[in-house]
């Protein structure tokens, strides 16, 4: 039996069908805006202080660059196949096109992890943020908060906005990343003056042994369950894990390829949108690691708000306040771009048949996939109102990371099976930067716990049983609509 791999130019192709058209209207301006509007959020907020004070210390400005710098091999991947396949759906429709129909399916429900359920958590973190801002009671928003109102409320308005149009949102997306850079920019110049840099040795702080109850045989980094290793923190190692678990901060660059199919110029913009809004972020995260770890002893900075307290614990008070308005507004902006990538990933599922295909209709006004966007907002409401999701976001990050190894290998694979094929942007060094991706994405995910990793492998489980039941019978390669490209 062929393998059910469609060819690039069928992907394309199926783009143009009236029913299914998106409208092309998203400049590169747009998209690195949704890059940093989707990048910049919970992970820089919150992670950069818990991760300094348990794990890598001033260091962490190094596990910032470390994971950084697997995200820069991964982007180049991802600005390979989104300029030469510039069909919505991104890692999901690069794997359709490399490596067959059961491989992007398994991508497809891998990133519900990473956007749906990402959605989610952040929305949660945001609804915390919110409720310190505003003092609102428990009951209305924040972590004990069962349903958590405000969540559920910030979702829906998100889902309206998504149904209006990707312009319109880009143009909200917009207002709140220039709220947000802003304040990450005041963060750094107003912090520098304040740093004391006694603080920042010991830069690595020597390795000590986790306290017990880190050390759960469920909890530990497979990495160590795996060899036996006793749990320690800090040190080299230290540094690593705090590598994996600032990767959140990162999640997004890659959604920007979700909406090739609505960039006026995928060839020429797509590149420059991943890769201009991963530089930029870098950039902000090590000086905001840089900065925060001098103005407060790391020991100091475990808590749910270390960028706002920071300058709190030095009478800075009112940029406490504004940071913390900037992190609703910032947040804000990761929910909605996570949401649109989710809807976009379903949309070409169904395009393809793997789901069913109603849901892929479009708006017959606003040119957006409504009826999809529907059931991820009410997916998404769903789970950030009821479910207590914080301890799952490295079930996002592992997803996430699942989901780069695939792309990075999808480009060996189309350079190998399509040479011809042409690319506005082709991935420096292959396969030198491919195989380093796939290696740094990996050393990540070992580096992730245990029950994680149990999740991730039921979730995934899971995942097949329903493209056996379905996708496989369905698809458009199973009714002949699609004809598999031959000689692969
Ligand atoms: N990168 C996003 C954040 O840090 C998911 O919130």
């Amino acid at each position: 039996m062929a393998r059910r791999v469609k060819s690039v130019e069928q992907s394309i192709r199926e783009t143009d069908e009236p029913a299914h058209r998106l409208k092309r209207d998203l400049g590169v301006w747009d998209l690195v805006v949704f890059g940093v509007g989707v990048i910049v959020g919970t992970g820089i907020f919150v992670l950069t202080g818990t991760q300094a004070a348990t794990n890598a210390g001033p260091a962490v400005v190094l596990s910032f660059l470390l994971a950084g710098l697997t995200c820069g091999l991964a982007a180049l991947c991802y600005a390979e196949l989104a300029s030469s396949v510039p069909v919505a759906g991104s890692a999901y429709t690069f794997s359709y096109a490399t490596l067959g129909e059961l491989v992007a399916w398994i991508i497809g429900w891998d990133l519900l992890l990473e956007l749906m359920l990402g959605a989610a958590v952040v929305a949660r973190g945001w609804s915390a943020y919110l409720a310190q801002l505003l003092d609102l009671p428990t009951w209305a928003a924040g972590d004990a908060a069962r349903p958590d109102l405000a969540a559920i409320g910030i979702v829906l308005v998100l889902g309206l906005l998504l149904v209006r149009g990707s312009k319109l949102s880009s143009r909200v997306t917009g207002v709140l990343v220039v709220v947000k850079v802003a304040v990450v920019l005041l963060v750094i110049v107003l912090g520098a003056l304040y740093v004391n840099t006694a603080n920042w040795t010991p830069f690595v702080p020597p390795a000590q042994p986790a306290p017990e109850g880190d050390a759960s045989v469920l909890h530990q980094p497979i990495v160590q369950a795996i060899f036996g290793l006793e749990p320690t923190m800090f040190g080299a190692f230290g540094v690593v894990a705090a590598a994996s678990v600032v990767f959140f901060a990162y999640i997004g660059f890659d959604i920007v390829a979700t909406t090739a199919e609505e960039s006026r110029n995928p060839q020429h913009d797509m590149p420059r949108g991943i890769l201009g809004s991963l530089a930029v972020c870098t950039v902000l995260y090590m000086a905001v690691a840089a900065v925060i770890t001098g103005m407060v002893p790391y020991g100091e900075l475990n808590t749910a708000a270390p960028l706002a307290e920071a300058f709190d614990s030095l009478g800075i008070t009112w940029a406490a306040r504004l940071i913390a308005l900037g992190a609703v507004a910032g947040i804000t902006t990761v929910i909605l771009v996570l949401m649109l990538g989710q809807t976009r990933v379903l949309f070409a599922m169904a395009r393809d048949h793997l789901l069913p295909p109603a849901l892929a209709r479009v708006h017959p006004r606003f040119g957006t996939p409504h009826v999809i966007t529907g059931v991820v907002t009410a997916g998404v409401a769903v789970l950030a109102g009821v479910v207590p999701l914080e301890a799952l976001s490295e079930l996002v990050s592992i997803g996430t990371l699942f989901a780069f190894t695939v792309v990075c290998v999808g480009v060996l694979v189309l350079r190998r099976t399509a040479p011809d094929l042409p690319r506005a942007f082709r991935t420096p060094g292959v396969p030198v930067v491919p195989v380093l991706g796939v290696v740094a994405c990996l050393w990540l995910m070992i580096n992730l716990p245990l029950d994680t990793w149990i999740r991730f492998l039921a979730w995934m489980a899971i995942g097949l049983v329903v493209y056996a039941a379905y996708g496989r019978r369905h698809s458009r390669f199973a009714h002949g609509l699609t004809e598999p490209v031959v000689g692969r």
